[in-house]
């Protein structure tokens, strides 16, 4: 649907032809090992193991290690400490946004003529229109504002209520839709949008999965019982349950791509596929991701939480089927894209991200030394990366979620026909750009850690009583703490840490209103914001 009919006619008049199309695939709580391409032979993913094998696997991909803050950095180009942003995710009675004075990707993309769409999960504000994304760059979105929602029935429980959460922007409330599986809606939302597309201008699409994200308490993990079916060799019920999930996601990145292919703008994408942070494994948020062999969970700041599993495709990458070595934070989308599109990368001021397309392309060095994984002072957390050392300084759920949770164990064969014969292996090969048999197995084998070889002892680690130090290059399982061995490293990252904590800006978490409990309002999450005086009748959760 569209938001503003008249945007579009006015981008038309800056249309850039020579912009590539920028696909942007987002999934939800996707786990280090929940791809076929990092080693995975539990769960499968045979469109995005073609995706990454046919374009770049980003194996140093950083991103926030929750929902909120992790997507205000793909959208910003700035850590979340530096937009308020970094503590926890926004509620939907929670009277805050992402700042309204933070120009985001769409808007940029807009001012170099693309037709800018949002299918799926937004999760960045929905108090007032103000902050919704047809009012944020976006064209059009189809699909929900708050953080997740029940695959079929499109509600989501959090905070004591409960309320729908399905919508053609700006106005109508999408209760047609109750009842059809939400992956099968974007897939159809952006394989129309594809499709329809008016080559004048250059596209951007967002596809923000549900998927893999747990729904609701009374059937946290759903998927149409056939696809389930599949998985039947999965033992635990939930990880097959969750391999199914994952089956309907991947099957959407195979249509999204077939779609390119059969319209002819696949020639000319560029398509990003990443987890928006770590996976919640063992039972964590009701859902059974898996990072293993790295550790931790989603929202701590492990390498589990904060290392995503992440590819890019695109025919104009120099240099293409081959492992990334360049270390990427979320935040240098906004850069690499905008530069990508012809921008001119030097009015983006005050960011963190760097443009990282040239490096990607042509396989060079990037700028970015270091990354700021977060800093938190609430639940009083902190990480940092400056080249191969990690400091970690306290940690979230008082340490019960810093260990390494293991599922699959590799069991099974990996099912290289399936990902050769994929529609994305198959709208690839239509390029000639598909890489063979041998080559996937050989980047699958580079693209799996393994830390069951390491023959150095482990030192424990625990952050809450003192800060611990990794060798992160050498040790991506955070196994060996070096805090006592290099004491003036630890030193020196304690001090970096000092000053970029100084640069921070306090979290703008605000609490809940009640005023906006779907229940005043039909029963939907709105943006009550705009229908309230601003005294709220505030309460503490
Ligand atoms: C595409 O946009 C151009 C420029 O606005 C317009 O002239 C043309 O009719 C459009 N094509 C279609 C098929 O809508
Ligand atoms: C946190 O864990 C420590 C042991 O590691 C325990 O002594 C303490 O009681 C725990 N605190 C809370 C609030 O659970
Ligand atoms: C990791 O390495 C160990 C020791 O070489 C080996 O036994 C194990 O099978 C490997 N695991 C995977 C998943 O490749
Ligand atoms: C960051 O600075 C704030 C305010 O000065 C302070 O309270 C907090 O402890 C600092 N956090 C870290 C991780 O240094």
């Amino acid at each position: 649907m569209w938001c503003i009919a008249l945007a579009a006619w006015l981008s038309v008049v800056a249309a850039n032809s020579r912009s590539p199309h920028i696909v942007l695939i987002v999934a939800d709580d996707l786990g280090w090992d929940d791809v076929g391409f990092h080693g995975s032979n539990e769960v499968q993913t045979p469109n995005i193991d073609a995706l990454a094998a046919a374009g770049l696997v980003l194996q140093h991909h950083h991103v926030a290690p929750v929902c909120t803050p992790s997507r205000a950095s793909l959208m910003t180009g700035k850590y979340a400490i530096h937009t308020g942003m970094q503590h926890k995710v926004i509620y939907g009675m929670e009277p805050r946004g992402l700042p309204l004075s933070e120009r985001i990707l769409p808007q940029y993309l807009k001012d170099l003529g693309y037709s800018t769409h949002l299918v799926g999960k937004w999760h960045l504000g929905s108090y007032k229109k103000a902050y919704l994304p047809c009012q944020r760059g976006f064209d059009t979105h189809t699909g929900f504002i708050t953080g997740k929602i029940d695959m079929y029935d499109h509600t989501n429980m959090e905070t004591g209520t409960w309320g729908f959460d399905f919508r053609r922007d700006p106005e109508i409330i999408s209760h047609d839709l109750f009842g059809k599986y939400a992956t099968d809606i974007y897939t159809e939302e952006a394989v129309k949008l594809i499709k329809y597309h008016n080559r004048t201008q250059p596209l951007f699409l967002v596809v923000a999965h549900s998927a893999v994200h747990s729904g609701n308490p009374y059937e946290p993990l759903r998927a149409p019982e056939d696809v389930v079916a599949k998985f039947s060799h999965i033992q635990d019920r939930q990880r097959q349950k969750f391999a199914g999930m994952l089956w309907k996601l991947d099957e959407s990145v195979g249509k999204v791509m077939e779609a390119l292919q059969e319209s002819g703008l696949l020639s000319d994408s560029i398509v990003l596929f990443t987890s928006d942070n770590g996976g919640p494994a063992a039972g964590f948020n009701r859902n059974a991701a898996s990072n293993y062999p790295l550790r931790g969970v989603k929202n701590t700041l492990w390498e589990g939480g904060v290392r995503a599993a992440a590819a890019l495709f695109s025919p104009l990458l120099q240099k293409p089927s081959r492992l990334a070595p360049q270390r990427l934070h979320i935040s240098d989308w906004l850069p690499t894209l905008y530069g990508a599109a012809g921008g001119d990368t030097s009015i983006l001021k005050g960011i963190d991200g760097f443009n990282s397309w040239e490096a990607l392309s042509k396989d060079l060095k990037t700028e970015r030394t270091s990354v700021v994984h977060n800093i938190d002072d609430i639940f009083g957390s902190a990480a940092i990366t400056i080249n191969q050392w990690k400091l970690l300084k306290g940690t979230t759920y008082n340490g019960t979620w810093d260990g390494w949770y293991e599922t699959s164990k590799r069991k099974g064969e990996y099912q290289i026909d399936a990902t050769l014969q994929s529609r994305a292996a198959k709208a690839i090969r239509s390029l000639g750009l598909m890489p063979d048999k041998d080559k996937v197995f050989k980047m699958r084998a580079a693209a799996s850690i393994n830390c069951s070889q390491s023959t150095t002892a482990p030192i424990a680690c625990n952050p809450l009583v003192a800060p611990c130090l990794f060798n992160i290059d050498d040790d991506p399982c955070e196994r060996v703490n070096m805090a006592e061995k290099e004491p003036e490293i630890l030193q020196k990252m304690l001090i970096k840490l000092k000053e970029i904590n100084a640069t921070a800006v306090p979290p703008n978490n605000r609490n809940l209103d009640l005023r906006g409990d779907p229940k005043y309002w039909g029963r939907v999450f709105v943006n009550f914001g705009d229908f309230v005086s601003e005294n709220p009748s505030i309460i503490d959760l």
